[in-house]
């Protein structure tokens, strides 16, 4: 079990490597909601979960909350182009999601469930099982319903989108 203390540069770091992965930058050629790539959209997620974390002390596991959130919408793939492939994104993605990460990255049970569960309720049977993924299941409708509803409008004297950290 890791300790739940970790610093925040020393989670800052985990988090800016895997920002830095080729393949998780890949995420940035898909639009997510409104005019949101899928990685400013992960970067979100995981910042607003830290910041829940941190706020309501719920002491969950910073590194599991930074790869689970990050690697959660990792399906690679524009969802609004119709493709048989992911013809029910909504059910399909997250499993696909943990397929592209377990090709490049070891994750434990905990950082599979977050991915699996975080569209928990529309995936039934997905339920988020640990602190970590109850709070990116609730940040990734957060950032969601932020994304979807007000697009462009938040941040924009900064430049900066959704930038819980601020
Ligand atoms: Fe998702
Ligand atoms: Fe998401």
């Amino acid at each position: 079990m890791r300790n739940n203390n970790i610093n925040t540069r020393e989670a800052d770091e985990i988090f800016y490597s895997l920002r830095e992965h080729p393949e998780v930058a890949r995420m940035k050629n898909y639009i997510q909601h409104g005019d949101i790539n899928t990685f400013q959209h992960c970067e979100a997620v995981v910042n607003c979960g830290r910041k829940l974390n941190q706020v309501l002390h719920i002491h969950a596991d910073e590194i599991s909350l930074i790869r689970g959130g990050m690697l959660h919408d990792f399906y690679l793939y524009d969802w609004h182009i119709p493709d048989k492939s992911h013809k029910l994104h909504g059910f399909s993605h997250p499993r696909q999601a943990l397929q592209n990460a377990l090709k490049y990255f070891n994750l434990n049970d905990r950082e599979k469930n977050i991915i699996l569960s975080h569209m928990w309720p529309l995936t039934v049977t997905q339920i988020p099982t640990s602190r970590e993924a109850w709070l990116i299941c609730l940040a990734d409708k957060y950032c969601a319903l932020r994304e979807t509803f007000h697009r462009g409008r938040l941040f924009e004297k900064t430049g900066e989108r959704f930038n819980f950290n601020a």
